[in-house]
């Protein structure tokens, strides 16, 4: 910094200079007074796009929203930040958590002012590629972008307005050249909230799995229960006529009857579903009680399971297929194809053990832009 007045003068004189010939200062590369970068740059710092693990083709620069690495550092301080939220308590990974493969423990999200919703938060994993652009449990939302704009508004999760982000967002003067970085002027939108949050999102993959190492021809990747487990899912149980390619979901929508319960005689079935599913996004009476079939990569991390989060276990999960699910009215013909014996339960969930992958591993940052 320029200490004497002198100095300080003869700068300002330059500058009015520079200012009358319509040229900006420049700052030289390398010069002793280049700005410090600020402190919260060093617990986020730029990285390059990552490799994806074995199994996983993903092609991150050719994303829609073109993930770079700037805008995936934006996103990054804007996944963790509760700031997004209404009172400044609730940001995207209080319910969907790193160490559970950005799911939860919990059978329902709670979100601002400790309100529990009705549904478990999913896994956000290989997010950007899905076979059938779909994204809830009942798929009403079409893109990972458009996704990232229903939490911030939902009145149970983080309780805002987009126009309530974007406020708070401009007033932190902080995230400005972070915006200016990623899109190339500093404006703060909400479509660019949700770009920058998506592309972090497409960052979290998982692979290099033992089942994706077996895949690539290492034959001793699985144990012998696990490789019989793979045999079932892939044959006589029919796992993946719902849970196929690298993700393990086609992406649709089926009723296995999870949540349904018998509902008082004289009454029509339909009114035993306790959550109507993907008929909220489409209005078809055939679509109530569909659920979106969800990943099964680094399952084991985030128990319990379904939507709703009524399955313990595993364990619990394997039998209520083998039970061939509950007879609910919209009961995917699939699950009535279903064939193994109580024994080879645990067979299936070896195997389901042996998706836990790597590749989405993170921590929130230390310090956010101010
Ligand atoms: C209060 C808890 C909560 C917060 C906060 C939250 N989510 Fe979620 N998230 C959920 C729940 C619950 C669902 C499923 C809701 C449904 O299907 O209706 C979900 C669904 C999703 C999905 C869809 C996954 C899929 O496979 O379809 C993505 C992606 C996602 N959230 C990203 C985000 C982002 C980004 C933020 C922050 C802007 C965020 N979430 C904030 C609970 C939360
Ligand atoms: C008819 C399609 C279909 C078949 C067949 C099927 N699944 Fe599923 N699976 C789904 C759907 C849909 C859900 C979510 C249901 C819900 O929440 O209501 C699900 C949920 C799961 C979950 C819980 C995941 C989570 O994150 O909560 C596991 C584990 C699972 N399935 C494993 C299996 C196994 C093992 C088999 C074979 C025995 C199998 N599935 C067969 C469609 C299917």
């Amino acid at each position: 910094m320029t200490r004497s007045p002198r100095l300080a003068l003869l700068a300002l004189a330059a500058l009015c200079t520079s200012c009358a010939s319509g040229e900006r200062p420049r700052p030289t590369p390398g010069a002793k007074n280049a700005p410090e970068p600020a402190p919260w740059e060093q617990s986020n710092p730029v990285r390059p796009l990552p490799v994806p693990p074995l199994g996983v083709a993903a092609d991150l620069a050719d994303l829609e929203f073109r993930a770079t690495p700037a805008k995936v550092r934006l996103g990054r301080w804007l996944f963790y930040d509760p700031r997004l939220s209404a009172d400044g308590t609730v940001s995207c990974a209080t319910c969907h958590e790193p160490a559970h493969a950005f799911s939860e423990e919990r059978p329902v999200s709670t979100g601002i002012r400790g309100q529990q919703g009705r549904r478990k938060a999913p896994p956000i994993l290989n997010a950007a590629w899905p076979v059938f652009p779909a994204f809830f449990w009942d798929g009403r939302a079409g893109s990972l972008v458009e996704q990232a704009k229903g939490p911030m508004a939902n009145p149970v999760e983080m309780g805002n307005t987009h126009q309530g982000v974007v406020l708070t967002l401009r007033a932190v003067g902080g995230y400005r050249p972070y915006f200016g970085e990623a899109f190339g002027d500093e404006r703060v939108d909400i479509d660019r909230v949700a770009e920058a949050l998506a592309a972090y999102e497409a960052t979290r993959l998982s692979g290099g799995s033992a089942f994706d190492r077996f895949d690539a021809g290492d034959e001793r990747a699985l144990s012998p229960a696990a490789a019989r487990g793979r045999d079932l899912f892939f044959g006589r149980a029919r796992c993946s006529a719902c849970h196929l390619g690298p993700n393990f979901t086609d992406g649709r929508f089926h009723d296995l009857g999870v949540g349904w319960r018998p509902p008082p005689p004289g009454r029509p079935l339909e009114e035993g579903y306790a959550d109507a599913g993907r008929f909220e996004a489409t209005g078809r009476p055939a679509d109530r009680g569909l659920f979106k079939t969800p990943t099964l990569r680094d399952v084991s991390r985030h128990a319990p399971y379904m939507h709703d989060g009524s399955q313990a276990t595993l364990g619990e999960v394997v039998a209520f297929y083998q039970r061939r699910g509950e007879a609910s009215p919209h009961l995917d013909p699939e699950m009535a194809r279903t064939d193994f014996r109580p024994g080879e339960i645990d067979d299936l969930v070896a195997f389901l053990l042996a998706l836990d992958g790597t590749g989405f591993a993170d921590a929130p940052p230390r310090l956010f832009p101010r």
